[in-house]
Formats: C-alpha cells, sequence, structure tokens
C-alpha cells in the first residue's frame, strides 16, 4: 500500500470513527472536499482534473456514466457517433473512470464503451457489471439474477469482447443473487483476477453483512449505491461501513436521474418505458412537495456561480475524498458542464449550512418501484 492511500484511508477511518464517537455523521458535519489532486499518472497528457482513489483503484474525480448511450430515459436512440465523441472528449478534459454493466443494452452499451476508449484503453478504469440473469449469448434479460461462478466466468469473457480488451478494471456485482454466498461469488472473482481478467472488484446496492464478507473473502474496491441529494440513505449505514473498511463509494444516479439538474418540475409527466415514471418520488402527487430541493439547489447555484448539477456533483464530492459520482448524459454539453463541477467548492461552514437546509427537507415517495427496490439491501446466503 503506497503512502497517500494509507493517509487517505486513515484519514477516512479517523473521520467515521470520530463521527460515531461524537455521534454525529461525519458526511453531515461539513468536511470540506479534499480532492487527492496531486498525484496525476504520469502517463496523463490530457488536461488533467483530480484524482481519487477506490480502494487501491485510482480513478478521476468524477467518473462518467454510459448507460443511457443505446438508449435515454425518453426512449429515442441517442447517435451513436456522438456518443463515442462524449466518451472521446470527456477523457481529452481528464476522464478515466467510465462506468457501464453488461445489463445496459443490454451488452450495446458495453460495445459503445469499447469502441469509445479504443485509442486510449490503457489509460483508463472501466467498471463492468454482472449479476442480473442475461443471455450470455443473446443479450435476452431474462427473470432475476444468476451471480453462480460458472456463469459469472462466462459474463465476464462477453464483457471482455464487447469492451475489446482484455482486462475489467473493477467489476462489481450488480445486485446480490440470494442464491449464491457472496464467498463463492469472491471465489470466482478471484480465480479471474489470478488470470488477470479482473483487477478490481465491488457490490453495489448490497446488504450489510454481505459487504463485509464479500470484503473479508477477497478485498472489495469499491460500493457503487445510489447517492444524492435526493437520496442520502447511505449516509446511514452503507457510507461509514466504506470509511470503516477502506472501501471506496461510488454514488449511481448522483444527479438524482436529472431531478437535481432543474430540468423536471411539478408539471413533469414522464414517458411510458422511463423509469421515472413509476418511481414514486416523481409522481404527480409527490412531485410538487419535492420540487422544495431543487429551489434550495438553484438558490445555491446562483449563490455559487455554478449550474444546478455542478451543486449536485460538488457536493457529493465533498462528503468524502473516496466518492466518485458517475454523472450519466448522453449530450456533450451536459458532459462538459458535469466535470466542471471540480471547480465548485464548498468551505466547512457552507457546507454546514447547506446540509442542515438539506436536513429539513423531506422526500416524499421511495426511490425506486417496489419491486426493483426488493433487489436493494440484499443478503447473500452462507456457504
Ligand atoms: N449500480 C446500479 O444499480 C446503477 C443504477 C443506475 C445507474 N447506474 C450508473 O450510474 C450512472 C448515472 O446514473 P443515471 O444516468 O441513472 O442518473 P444521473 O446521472 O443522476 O442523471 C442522468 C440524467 O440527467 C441528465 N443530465 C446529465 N447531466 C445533465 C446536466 N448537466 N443538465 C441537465 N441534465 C443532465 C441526463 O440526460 P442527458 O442524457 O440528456 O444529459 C439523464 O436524464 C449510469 O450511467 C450508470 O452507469 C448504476
Amino acid at each position: 500500500m503506497d503512502s497517500s492511500r494509507r493517509q487517505l484511508l486513515k484519514g477516512s477511518v479517523a473521520l467515521a470513527a470520530a463521527g460515531i464517537a461524537a455521534g454525529f455523521s461525519p458526511l453531515r458535519e461539513g468536511v470540506q472536499a479534499s480532492v487527492e489532486s496531486a498525484s496525476s499518472s504520469a502517463n496523463q497528457t490530457n488536461e488533467a482534473i483530480g484524482r481519487r482513489r477506490l480502494g487501491s483503484l485510482e480513478v478521476s474525480s468524477l467518473g462518467l456514466g454510459v448507460q443511457n448511450m443505446s438508449r435515454t430515459y425518453q426512449t429515442t436512440i441517442p447517435h451513436r457517433p456522438e456518443m463515442i465523441d462524449i466518451i472521446r472528449t470527456a477523457f481529452d478534459r481528464g476522464v478515466t473512470f467510465y462506468d457501464t454493466a453488461e445489463a445496459y443494452g443490454p451488452h450495446e452499451v458495453e460495445r459503445i464503451l469499447g469502441e469509445g476508449v479504443a485509442p486510449f484503453r490503457d489509460q483508463v478504469v472501466i467498471a463492468s457489471k454482472f449479476g442480473w440473469n442475461i443471455d450470455l449469448e443473446t443479450g435476452e434479460r431474462q427473470p432475476g439474477l444468476n451471480s453462480r461462478p460458472e456463469h459469472i466466468k462466462l459474463a465476464v469473457e462477453g464483457m471482455l469482447q464487447r469492451l475489446r480488451t482484455d482486462r475489467i478494471d473493477l467489476l462489481y456485482q450488480h445486485r446480490v443473487d440470494p442464491e449464491v454466498p457472496i464467498e463463492d461469488v469472491a471465489g470466482a472473482v478471484q480465480d479471474l483476477m489470478d488470470e488477470g481478467k479482473v483487477l478490481h472488484w465491488g457490490l453495489s446496492e448490497m446488504g450489510l453483512d454481505t459487504l463485509r464478507r464479500a470484503h473479508a473473502a477477497l478485498p472489495v474496491a469499491a460500493v457503487q449505491n445510489e447517492y444524492s441529494m435526493l437520496w442520502r440513505g447511505p449516509e446511514e449505514e452503507v457510507i461509514p461501513l466504506c470509511a470503516e473498511l477502506g472501501i471506496g463509494f461510488v454514488p449511481w444516479s448522483p444527479l438524482g436521474v436529472q431531478f437535481l439538474t432543474g430540468a423536471i418540475d411539478e408539471n413533469t409527466r414522464f414517458a411510458e418505458g422511463d423509469i421515472r415514471k413509476i418511481e414514486p418520488r416523481f409522481s404527480p402527487e409527490n412531485l410538487p412537495h419535492n420540487m422544495a430541493l431543487v429551489q434550495l439547489v438553484k438558490d445555491w447555484a446562483e449563490r455559487k456561480d455554478a449550474t444546478l448539477a455542478q451543486i449536485a456533483l460538488s457536493w457529493l464530492m465533498a462528503q468524502a475524498p473516496w466518492i466518485v459520482p458517475i454523472p450519466g448524459t448522453t449530450q456533450m454539453a451536459h458532459m462538459l458542464q458535469n466535470i466542471g463541477a471540480e471547480e465548485v467548492s464548498f468551505s466547512a461552514d457552507e457546507l454546514q449550512e447547506l446540509n442542515t437546509a438539506l436536513d429539513q427537507i423531506t422526500i416524499r415517495g421511495e426511490r425506486l418501484p417496489p419491486a426493483v427496490l426488493a433487489f436493494s439491501g440484499v443478503e447473500a446466503p452462507l456457504p
């Protein structure tokens, strides 16, 4: 372990311990962003943005989520050459962390990302995910999950082909399979690591005990959970556990699936097929109440001379130096705006003020429909 990482982990564990001892969450107490910007890798010739660590893995302090690059929430199909251009321009601007999954498309988004990063593949970190029950050949979705070790290994072979690479830098289990002990999953990932096909691993939306067991079986680099000003659930237990174990945290839907950008208002209605149509927090009954959060973000955007999306992202990055958001976009202008979030910073007092205001806003309605939420927080069976 290099000394900068040791310092960072020491800092986060101490921070968490201090918070627990004092009976408050360090995340809400104005921890100023201390972006680990010093250590850009030597082969990095592109315009540098900061670097952060997820466990032992170094990434840009903001990543790019490419989930929608084969669709949008509005069900139109993005222009593929433009998606490639966004991926490459992001790299030119310093992004080295790309987040995909076999489930996106399914399969198609990995192909788009593989083509996009091909010219500079060795300089970036590719994260992908297995775990949904997806036909290995056709990409057809079947019901439920599949983390059986032999299936994981075949799924990774497919990923390597689609991503045009010989290794996945960060491989997540997308959701915990209630049929498969996490130790067996770790064993499969370890085998893939032994072959050099996987470099780091992570979990997404797992139960807490499962995370502990997974980390004991094979050190986990990162947890990927929904986290934003709109959904702060991970602050209670998941993020403190990551701090305790020295695991990085990657917030998915960091822009609150667009809510925090100001693009949604109380009159917004979502198209058929857009998951937000069935998310209770965006129902016609709950939206007007929840707009109080957008107003708060707007006020801060004005105050900091930033956009709403930049406030949402910089707030996340200010929570801990090992938090790396992966905003998703299919628009060049949005990608460029989002990476500008790194230039927005909060003083400890400002962060405290913002967090106090946030604490006073209650979001009405669950974050996901019950059938989807049922896959979160699941514990894997014991071996
Ligand atoms: N592990 C998991 O289970 C899981 C679940 C969901 C997502 N993810 C990952 O997280 C990534 C991001 O999540 P997400 O895409 O669901 O949500 P998000 O990043 O919170 O929001 C994406 C939405 O915001 C819009 N947007 C982005 N930047 C904007 C800007 N500056 N101004 C206005 N609108 C903007 C996008 O539309 P445009 O395309 O028009 O910009 C899109 O509608 C995904 O790509 C995926 O990699 C993981």
